[in-house]
């Protein structure tokens, strides 16, 4: 890893500790690397990093998330599910074909925030990972969704090539899922996380969700209880009833793959919650967040 021009470029920490997210100022497109990339060669080099991340062993437990049976489970919660059915809930077969009959919906996934891969390691390896997890679960490449403001046209070029689809609108994270997705989510800011609770803040569309990103609890841990109860009120319920699973990461990678848990919504957690929990939650604002971690989409004047 001597790659120069890394942009997000930290000190070293204690190990287990976070990055915190970095302030982002500016527009929402990216004014560096903004010189042609070559195309080819940044394909070769994502599919070398793919090739070296294979033979890790740290890279084989994350693999192993996407058969497991937490993920299996949130995989295969039916919006149309009735309740009787629920004894059964949660069996499969090494396959993943759930035991009771019913079949295991195909993941689809959406990648936010994952930085400047032409230019930054961290977010070369990160994707390097995506592109290994997407294999591990079957999923075609096309219906995976990435975004980050930061990407230049030409790694959207890189990205169209490596067959992912790219979103051209900033969703703030905003996004309602309507079958299981997988969001992965590396280092991202808080408000991203955020948004996309509040969009799917529903005893139906959480269990559909596996988050591969920053753990709530570190998040919490690391941010002062006031300020995170008023300004990530969705994290902050959350954090009471999602699983999380820490993912192992060798100390060589730690800045690249550090503080990284896959979160679910059990069904039987958000059913032990006040019904109050969840009537017309309201839109995050964030006017009282001095240092957004996000990029929020430009609003028409
Ligand atoms: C702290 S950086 C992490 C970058 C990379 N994943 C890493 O670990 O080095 C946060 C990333 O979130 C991206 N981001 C900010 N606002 C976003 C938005 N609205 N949607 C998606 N990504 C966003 C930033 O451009 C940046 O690349």
């Amino acid at each position: 890893m001597s790659d120069t021009g890394e942009e997000w470029q930290v000190a070293r920490r204690r190990k287990g500790a976070a990055r915190k997210s970095k302030p982002i100022q500016g527009s929402s497109h990216s004014t560096c690397c903004q010189e042609q990339l070559d195309i080819g060669k940044t394909v070769k080099r994502i599919r070398d990093t793919v090739s070296e991340l294979r033979c890790e062993e740290f890279c084989q437990q994350w693999k192993g998330i996407l058969s497991s049976e937490q993920v299996l489970v949130a995989g295969s919660a039916a919006l149309s599910k009735p309740p009787e059915d629920r004894d059964t809930e949660g069996t499969t077969d090494q396959l993943g074909s759930p035991r009771d009959g019913r079949q295991c919906q195909q993941l689809e996934c959406v990648c936010y925030g994952l930085g400047s891969f032409s230019s930054c390691v961290s977010a070369r390896f990160q994707l390097a990972m995506l592109l290994l997890l997407l294999d591990a679960g079957q999923i075609p490449l096309r219906d995976c969704s990435v975004y980050d403001p930061m990407f230049s046209s030409g790694e959207r070029d890189v990205l169209r090539e490596l067959g992912l689809t790219v979103l051209t609108e900033n969703e703030e994270g905003k996004r309602l899922v309507t079958k299981p997705t997988l969001f992965y989510l590396m280092h991202c800011g808080k408000a991203l996380y955020n948004n996309l609770l509040w969009k799917n803040w529903s005893t139906q569309c959480l269990p559909l969700m596996i988050i591969i990103g920053n753990s709530f609890n570190g998040m919490m841990d690391r941010t002062i209880e006031r300020e995170f109860k008023r300004d990530y009120s969705y994290i902050t319920q959350a954090v009471s009833v999602c699983e999380e699973g820490q993912l192992p990461c060798p100390s060589r990678l730690i800045d690249i793959f550090s503080d990284t848990a896959v979160i679910t919504f059990p069904t039987s957690s958000l059913n032990k919650l006040p019904q109050s929990t969840w009537a017309e939650p309201p839109e995050p604002q964030y006017q009282h967040c001095p240092d957004l971690e996000i990029i929020q989409r430009e609003t028409q004047s």
